[in-house]
């Protein structure tokens, strides 16, 4: 297929963008990655500048391709209430505009990056009374970060309804990379052992950047027709410490679901699984090479 990357370029601490192109060509599709910010600085082809927050750029910049895999955003969850209506406005008006013009396109698929924070994060104000939890339960974003996420995911069941264009949303945890010193590097896993509750507020969640582009490479080809959303996380959580002992320290009284393994993800992957055949290969003990 020929498919187009919103925000492939990525940001230099965070950006996904370039792991998920590299996996598409490495599955025989034609990529066009489309951003305002110049890979490397460097123009090339399989790049088209765009600011897609303008409808008329991102229209032309869409034509042309099969399908969409859409990462543009202002991607970092907001920790202040004075940032939030400029990340809102932004995130779903590039969705609505790359949404709106793949649907006039007729494409074939659209998939997005949605979040895992449409789902209570963060869980110290969101306490959390039974774990794992699913992509079943009621959207409860607490930011405007994770709100933008949750009304795009709402746009997509509507332009699903209006124009029959499926669209597979995913919902990323926090990305890691296998990349020494990188701000979310495995080389950090070891410091938050001792503070567990340093990251409850995302239930110890992590992925990898590869699971990442597998999850998006599946979805562009996955058998679905309406409008979904479901969890792209690691198959473990990023503790050494059994679910027992993470839930009994930080959320006290909070139920786990009979069956839950000791170290298995408390977001569950079950659905990605099931309907996109997510099979996530990296953890962070495949990486560190320990068996703890
Ligand atoms: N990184 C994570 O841990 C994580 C977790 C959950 C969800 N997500 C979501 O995944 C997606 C990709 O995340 P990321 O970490 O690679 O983000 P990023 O911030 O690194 O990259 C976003 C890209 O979008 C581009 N962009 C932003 N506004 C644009 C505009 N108006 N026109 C053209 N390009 C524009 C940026 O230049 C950048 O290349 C985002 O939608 C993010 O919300 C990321």
């Amino acid at each position: 297929m020929k498919v187009a990357v919103t925000g492939g370029t990525g940001s230099w601490d965070r950006g996904v963008g370039p792991v998920v192109i590299a996996a598409l060509r490495e599955a025989g599709h034609e990529v066009t990655n489309l951003d305002w910010a110049v890979p490397g600085g460097i123009a090339g082809r399989g790049f088209i500048k765009v600011d897609l927050t303008d409808y008329g750029q991102t229209f032309a910049a869409l034509y042309g391709h099969d399908a969409v895999i859409q990462l543009a955003a202002n991607g970092e969850p907001d920790w202040d209430h004075v940032s939030g209506a400029a990340r809102f406005h932004t995130n779903t008006l590039i969705a609505y505009n790359v949404f709106q013009a793949a649907c006039f396109l007729g494409m074939k698929k659209v998939v997005w990056a949605s979040s895992e924070t449409v789902l209570g994060f963060p869980f110290d104000i969101v306490k959390p009374k039974l774990l794992p939890i699913s992509d079943d339960d009621p959207p409860i974003p607490t930011s405007s970060y994770g709100i933008s996420k949750a009304v795009t995911e709402d746009l997509a069941r509507h332009m699903n309804r209006r124009y029959g264009v499926p669209f597979i949303g995913l919902r990323f945890s926090n990305i890691f990379y296998d990349t020494p010193g990188h701000v979310t590097g495995y080389d950090k896993v070891p410091s938050f052992w001792d503070d567990p509750i340093s990251r409850s507020f995302n239930l110890w969640g992590y992925v990898d950047s590869r699971d990442i582009a597998q999850a998006c490479t599946r979805a562009l080809v996955a058998d679905v027709h309406g409008a979904e959303a479901m969890t792209i996380a690691a198959p473990d959580t990023i503790m050494t410490q059994t679910n027992a002992e993470l839930v009994a320290q930080c959320f006290p009284g909070c139920a786990l679901r009979p069956g839950i393994g000791a170290h298995e993800s408390l977001i569950s992957i079950d659905k990605a699984k099931r309907l996109i055949g997510y099979d996530p290969q990296w953890t962070w003990r495949r990486v560190l090479g320990r068996n703890d």
